[in-house]
């Protein structure tokens, strides 16, 4: 996705969504996992260009919705490496959106913002609107020299050492994008590191990316309450090697007070008096207890053994996205703000398949989120291999196949984004139960 610049020579246009960049080789396109920069490299990650697209997206739906007021949008990229994720801000959102925003990319290296400079330079916004300044200093010093609306925390590894200051800093009302590439902590793989910067344990199973996010949002939440602050979660993703979530923040006392409502446990293989206390604290849909589920979630003040290994948390028991910021990321409307038009004199010499490429890469980025968005805030995600393993009954049942038998029977079911083959539901169990055994291809 690549071409030489012809009037920069040694330098690479590539392009990311709608957006030109130049850079000082190649991009490693294919790369699935973590990358760290080299010297005389400018990081980038092309299988982050999927989070890229949603950022722009949820920037577009958070202005829309009226989350971020009225006047300028004070927004920082804060570790912003080749400076393309503020840059795509600026040029994809509608030239009227644009214009209120007032970006600073910051980064530690001097070299990865000349770059970002020199991309801005040669492909500036189509519309010219929006402010892109620049600092070079650590996000943790620049974050608190004044208010923002918008901040972005992508870093190498975990997010832990910036998002105390990065709170503090925020506006009364704001959205901020934290992601997290320390997955083997997140989801319970080194125990550790996980209870040293999180004060977690998760369960290493198939849910353990999720609980890895919710993990993630309650350590979020306290260092917000702490500065009197709650956060609403908008959108919570796991993308190949990293977890991200986006969540409003908002100032107030009474809400941060109320954050012990919203942190609690995950149990797997819970016992019949475990499900009726999740039950009778609305977090589990009334159900026989003929069958008992796969797992369970408890509030906080539930007496459960510390060393008990099918406990994972303390972690987010809320919804993990927003059904209205979730069902604006249709397919459609990724195309509208992200997708590259094909134009016969390309600046980059694109031929039409190569724009067909990146529109592809750009609907996939979406895939599914709009319609989970109805059932988001369900706490029944449910991995299809275990059920079939839970039920005995051989090969799992297709996603698709299952939530369609539990809408029929009247219930919330949806295809989930998860990485792993899923549904979520606000389904009672032995409804789940009924639709497996009705979908469960022959043995
Ligand atoms: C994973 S990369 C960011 C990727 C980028 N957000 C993107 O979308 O491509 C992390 C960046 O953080 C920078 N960095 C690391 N520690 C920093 C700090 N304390 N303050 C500012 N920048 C820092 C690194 O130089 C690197 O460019």
């Amino acid at each position: 996705m690549t071409s030489r610049d012809e009037m920069h020579p040694g330098r690479v246009s590539h392009r990311e969504g709608r957006t030109g960049m130049l850079l000082p080789e190649s991009p490693e396109v294919g790369i699935r996992g973590p990358i760290m920069k080299e010297a005389g490299r400018v990081f980038y990650n092309p299988s982050m260009s999927g989070s890229r697209t949603r950022s722009v997206l949820l920037f577009r739906h958070s202005i829309e919705a009226g989350l971020l007021g009225k006047g300028t949008i004070y927004a920082l990229d804060g570790l912003t490496a080749s400076g393309l994720r503020a840059r795509r801000w600026l040029n994809e959102l509608p030239g009227e959106m644009a214009q209120r925003i007032s970006a600073t990319i910051v980064d530690l290296d001097g070299e990865s913002l000349e770059w970002a400079l020199k991309s801005h330079e040669r492909y500036p916004p189509n519309h010219s609107k929006g402010k892109l300044g620049h600092s070079q200093s650590d996000l943790r010093v620049e974050v608190l020299s004044s208010g923002r609306h918008w901040i972005d925390i992508d870093p190498y590894g975990s997010p832990v050492p910036f998002i105390d200051t990065a709170l503090q800093s925020m506006a009364r009302n704001g959205v901020m994008e934290v992601s997290a590439t320390d997955t083997a902590a997140l989801t319970g793989s080194s125990k550790t590191a996980l209870m040293r910067r999180y004060g977690a344990r998760v369960l290493t199973d198939s849910l353990s990316h999720d609980s890895g996010m919710r993990v993630l949002l309650a350590t979020l939440s306290r260092v917000a309450a702490r500065h009197d602050r709650s956060i609403v979660p908008l959108l919570s993703v796991w993308d190949s090697h990293h977890l991200r979530v986006s969540f409003r923040v908002i100032k107030g006392v009474s809400a941060a007070n109320n954050l012990e409502e919203s942190i609690g446990w995950r149990v797997f293989s819970p016992s019949k008096e475990e499900v009726v206390a999740s039950m009778d604290a609305g977090m589990y849909p009334k159900s026989s207890l003929d069958f008992l589920p796969m797992h369970c979630m408890l509030p906080l003040n539930f007496p459960l053994d510390m060393k008990d290994q099918r406990v994972s948390g303390p972690l987010w028991i809320g919804s993990i996205g927003d059904d209205e910021a979730m069902s604006s990321m249709t397919e459609e409307r990724a195309l509208e703000s992200c997708g590259p038009v094909f134009s016969p004199d390309d600046p980059l010499g694109w031929d039409e398949k190569r724009f067909e490429m990146e529109r592809k890469s750009v609907v996939r980025s979406v895939r599914n989120f709009s319609k989970e968005s109805g059932v988001i805030a369900s706490r029944h995600l449910i991995v299809v291999d275990d059920l079939a393993a839970w039920l005995g009954t051989g090969a799992p049942p297709s996603p698709r196949k299952i939530v369609q038998v539990l809408k029929d029977a009247g219930n919330s079911a949806e295809v989930s984004s998860y990485g792993r083959p899923s549904f979520r539901t606000d389904s009672s169990w032995e409804d789940v139960v009924e639709a497996a055994m009705a979908t469960h291809p022959p043995m």
